[in-house]
C-alpha cells in the first residue's frame, strides 16, 4: 500500500466534459486523501497527430490552468509535465525490456490510433502503454483515477509490475489499481452514441470543451443527436444511446439518480430537457472557463507551478530510479 495517486492527461487539445467528468472530477476529491501527482503527459501527446511546437506549448499551459480551475490545488497536489522529469523516459526504456511484444500487440488503442496502415505508425505510439506504465510505477502509485478507456492500459501496467517483481523475486513495484467513476467513466459523443467524447473527433459539435462559451454550449446541446421516441421511459433508455448519454451527463452533474432525472423530465418535452441540461452544464463549465482565462493571463505563475511540481516529482522519481537500477544490477 503506497497511498499515492497518479494520473495524467495529454496536452493534445482542449480538455472536454468527458475528461472533466471521467478523470479530473475524481482527482479533486482524491487529493484530500492521498499524496497525489497530476501530470501533463506531453511525451504521450507527440506519439500521434503531432502539433506545432507553439500549439503544444500553449496546450500545456492551458492544461495546467484547467487542472487548477477544476479544483486541483497546487499546494496539495503535485502538478508537473512528464518531459521535465527524466525518470519517465528512463523507466519506460527499462520496462520495455520486461514487456513481451505480444502484450503490446493486444492493445486496442494502438489498433484504433494506428489506423489501416500500421507500418506508418510511430514506435512511440506502439510503446505508448509502456511509457504509461512507467509514469505510474515510477512513483509506486497505488491508485490511478481515469476513464474507462484506459482499463486495458492499466491492466498492462499491472502485468509489467508483476513481471518485474516476479523476475527479481521482490515486491518492489506497487501493483496499481484503476479508479473509475460508475456513471462518468465513459461520456459519449454528442453526435454518435457509439463513440466516446474525444479531443480528436473532427466534429466540434461532438463534445463540450471547457472553454466553450455559454452560447456555444446551448447550441451544441441543442444540436445533440437524440431520437424520435417520445418521453424518457427509464426502461427503454439502454437502447437509446444518445439520449441515455445526455441523461447520464445530467445525472452526474446534478447528483440525481438516472431514474429520478427520467421521472422529472417525463413531465416535459425534449426541448425543455435540452434547455435544463445546457443550463446545468453552463453552471459547471462557465466558472471553470472564466478561471482558466484568468489564469492564462499569468504564464509566469503557471510555469512556476510546473517547475515546483517537477522538482517535487523528480525527488521521488530519482530516489526510486536509483533503487530500480540497483535491483536490476546496474553499477552506479
Ligand atoms: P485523454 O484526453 O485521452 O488524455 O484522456 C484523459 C483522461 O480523461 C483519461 O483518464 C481518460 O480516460 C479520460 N477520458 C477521456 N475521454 C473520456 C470520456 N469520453 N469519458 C470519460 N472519461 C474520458
Ligand atoms: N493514456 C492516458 C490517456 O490518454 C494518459 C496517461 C498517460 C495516463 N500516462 C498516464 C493516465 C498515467 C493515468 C496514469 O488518457
Amino acid at each position: 500500500m503506497s497511498n499515492i495517486v497518479f494520473s495524467g492527461i495529454q496536452p493534445s487539445g482542449t480538455i472536454h466534459l468527458g475528461n472533466y467528468l471521467g478523470a479530473i472530477k475524481q482527482w479533486v476529491d482524491l487529493q484530500d486523501k492521498y499524496k497525489s501527482l497530476f501530470c501533463i503527459v506531453d511525451l504521450h501527446a507527440i506519439t500521434a497527430n503531432k502539433l506545432l511546437a507553439s500549439e503544444l506549448k500553449s496546450n500545456i499551459f492551458k492544461t495546467v490552468a484547467a487542472y487548477i480551475a477544476c479544483g486541483i490545488d497546487p499546494e496539495k497536489s503535485i502538478i508537473f509535465s512528464q518531459s521535465t522529469v527524466s525518470g519517465h523516459a528512463e523507466l519506460s526504456g527499462l520496462l520495455g525490456c520486461y514487456t513481451p511484444v505480444g502484450w503490446l500487440n493486444r492493445m486496442t488503442q494502438f489498433k484504433d490510433k494506428a489506423g489501416s496502415d500500421k507500418q506508418k505508425a510511430s514506435l512511440g505510439l506502439y510503446s505508448y502503454p509502456v511509457l504509461m506504465a512507467a509514469d505510474i510505477l515510477l512513483y509506486r502509485a497505488q491508485y490511478v483515477p481515469v476513464g474507462d478507456d484506459q482499463k486495458q492500459h492499466l491492466e498492462l501496467a499491472r502485468d509489467i509490475a508483476l513481471a518485474f517483481n516476479n523476475y527479481y523475486k521482490l515486491d518492489y513495484f506497487v501493483v496499481p489499481e484503476i479508479l473509475v467513476l460508475d456513471h462518468a467513466s465513459r461520456i459519449m459523443s454528442l453526435r454518435d452514441g457509439t463513440s466516446k467524447m474525444s479531443k480528436s473527433d473532427p466534429s466540434e459539435y461532438s463534445r463540450i470543451n471547457l472553454d466553450d462559451t455559454d452560447d456555444l454550449i446551448v447550441k451544441k446541446i441543442g444540436k445533440a443527436k437524440t431520437d424520435s421516441i417520445l418521453g424518457f421511459d427509464f426502461t427503454t433508455l439502454k437502447c437509446r444511446l444518445e439520449i441515455s448519454n445526455l441523461i447520464n451527463i445530467y445525472s452526474v452533474l446534478s447528483s440525481l439518480d438516472v431514474d429520478k432525472v427520467c421521472e422529472e423530465m417525463s413531465k416535459h418535452n425534449m426541448k425543455h430537457f435540452k434547455k435544463e441540461l445546457a443550463d446545468l452544464i453552463i453552471s459547471v463549465i462557465s466558472p471553470i472557463r472564466e478561471k482558466v482565462i484568468d489564469l492564462l493571463r499569468d504564464r509566469f505563475y503557471l510555469h512556476e507551478i510546473l517547475e515546483k511540481g517537477a522538482k517535487k516529482a523528480a525527488e521521488v522519481a530519482s530516489h526510486n530510479m536509483k533503487e530500480i537500477k540497483d535491483i536490476v544490477g546496474f553499477v552506479q
